[in-house]
């Protein structure tokens, strides 16, 4: 019966058979870690509950001229008081895992040797509804909150700093370490480094490069000390850092260009990972900025210390950069970086997010697999991903395309990676909920579920319900 095959034919086709998914899906592998990512300062609000005590981003804030429109993170989401619907709200999409941050000053208020119980109690809280959900919990030590008591004493340029941040991280060890899935002691050690203390773009706005290579020292040692604690608690740990590496692109093929992007990619990259895995600063590096520092902070093992080995490597991935040796050549005295690095940044060509970063997935895949080429085959997870657009509730609906689109095309980056061999075990959306954007203020939202800053009400936005979908499928579209 002609017309009765027919039918099957079309039927099987419309139901989606399992060929038919082979051929339109790029699947992830069994276990692959779902998750969306936030930071403390940027949701939690509640900057004087339970003994917490003042940070240095509640110091930037405060100083006129720092965050646009005057904002803080004084407010932001209210996630301390509304922690348990958003974990709710995770649950309702499917997420595997959740990366969240510890705030220092509310575990060391003052950034003192005494723990605060109160501040622990959050945490505690946070981690058993998010297990009682069967969502992982993944926990950053230092995403920015640094004691304001520990900048006033010098801050990172302050190797005691070091000190205190382990003795901090034995804490919350102690009182988290048998619930952690996966430690991050630092997040994003380059922005703390040479925005905080290089470009004075971030707290506490210091502007001197001798003091953002000591401070970049003393973070890495940090993270080491933190390791070394959270490894004597005598708990199971899995430890790793998130790191903003990334793929750094020469303007053309002129030796000087060649140059510039090789001492950008020293100053964003291996000034990192080479401590971290290769237990010594990359000499390239220490040449281009003798002129700024005698290095003379880097004490004897403390490279034993920052290359102890860990288990995992986070990436936060959003953008290349694209430069080209300065012509003539010039110092930047307002740039993030050393003297010695005088390049000149570019614009690609190409769509933009609405912090004006390029979109461009292929650097995604290009950094996973050059640092397993260049690093070894350790376990690596995308920390942090997403975009910020001028997303706007319609109807009830925030039809956020874009964003859509942003994060299936680096999925499909993800997935290529994977395919050539990447050890890539999870992926983190940046962000769970808009949120507090640094110097930007409130006016940037990465969040896959909208906040209405007036009200606390969150919407998912089209991107949530269809992250749901990737996770409850275990792939996307290719
Ligand atoms: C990286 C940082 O870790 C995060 O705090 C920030 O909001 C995003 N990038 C977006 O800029």
């Amino acid at each position: 019966d002609e017309s009765g095959a027919g039918m099957m034919t079309s039927s099987l086709m419309a139901a989606g058979s399992p060929a038919h998914g082979e051929l339109t899906e790029l699947r992830f592998p069994a276990g692959f870690w779902w998750g969306a990512a936030t930071a403390s300062y940027q949701i939690e609000g509640a900057t004087d509950e339970d003994g917490r005590t003042p940070c240095i981003w509640d110091t930037f804030a405060a100083t006129e001229g720092k965050v646009v429109n005057g904002d803080s993170g004084a407010g932001a989401t209210e996630h301390y008081f509304r922690y348990r619907d958003d974990v709710a709200l995770m649950a309702s999409l499917g997420l595997n895992a959740y990366r969240f941050s510890v705030a220092w000053p509310r575990i060391r208020p003052r950034g003192g040797d005494r723990s605060n119980p109160a501040g622990i109690a959050f945490y505690d809280k946070l981690v058993d509804e998010l297990l009682g959900k069967g969502i992982k919990p993944v926990a950053t030590l230092y995403h920015w909150d640094l004691p304001q008591e520990l900048e006033d004493a010098g801050g990172w340029t302050n190797r005691d700093t070091a000190h205190r941040f382990g003795d901090y991280a034995a804490d919350v060890a102690a009182a988290l370490g048998d619930r952690i899935e996966l430690w991050c002691t630092l997040n994003e050690p380059w922005c703390s480094a040479f925005l905080g203390y290089g470009s004075g773009a971030h707290a506490p706005g210091r502007t001197n490069h001798a003091d953002s290579l000591a401070a970049a020292h003393h973070l890495l040692l940090a993270h080491g000390l933190g390791t070394a604690a959270i490894r004597a608690s005598g708990k199971d740990a899995n430890i790793s850092l998130a790191i903003n590496a990334g793929v750094v692109r020469a303007f053309s093929d002129d030796p000087a260009d060649l140059d510039a992007a090789r001492r950008i990619d020293g100053m964003l990259n291996r000034i990192f990972l080479d401590p971290i895995f290769k237990g010594a600063y990359p000499q390239d590096v220490l040449a281009d900025t003798a002129q700024t520092s005698d290095w003379s902070f880097v004490r004897e093992g403390d490279l034993e210390i920052i290359g102890a080995p860990i288990d995992g490597l986070g990436l936060n991935y959003y953008q290349p950069d694209l430069v080209s040796a300065a012509n003539p050549p010039r110092d930047d005295p307002h740039g993030p970086y050393p003297t010695g690095d005088r390049v000149t940044w570019h614009r690609a060509e190409g769509p933009r997010t609405d912090m004006d970063w390029p979109i461009d997935p292929s650097g995604l895949e290009e950094i996973l697999l050059r640092i397993k080429r260049d690093y070894g085959d350790i376990a690596l997870y995308i920390t942090e991903n997403g975009a910020a657009f001028p997303d706007k509730v319609v109807d009830g609906q925030v039809q956020d395309t874009e964003r859509i689109d942003f994060l299936h095309r680096h999925l499909v980056a993800a997935h290529q990676a994977l395919q050539a061999g990447a050890n890539l075990r999870g992926y983190f959306v940046w962000s769970l909920l808009d949120n507090f954007e640094w110097a930007l203020g409130y006016g940037k939202r990465f969040g896959i579920i909208h906040v209405d800053y007036e009200t606390q009400v969150r919407t998912l936005k089209q991107s949530a319900h269809w992250y749901r979908d990737v996770i409850a499928s275990g792939g996307v579209p290719r």
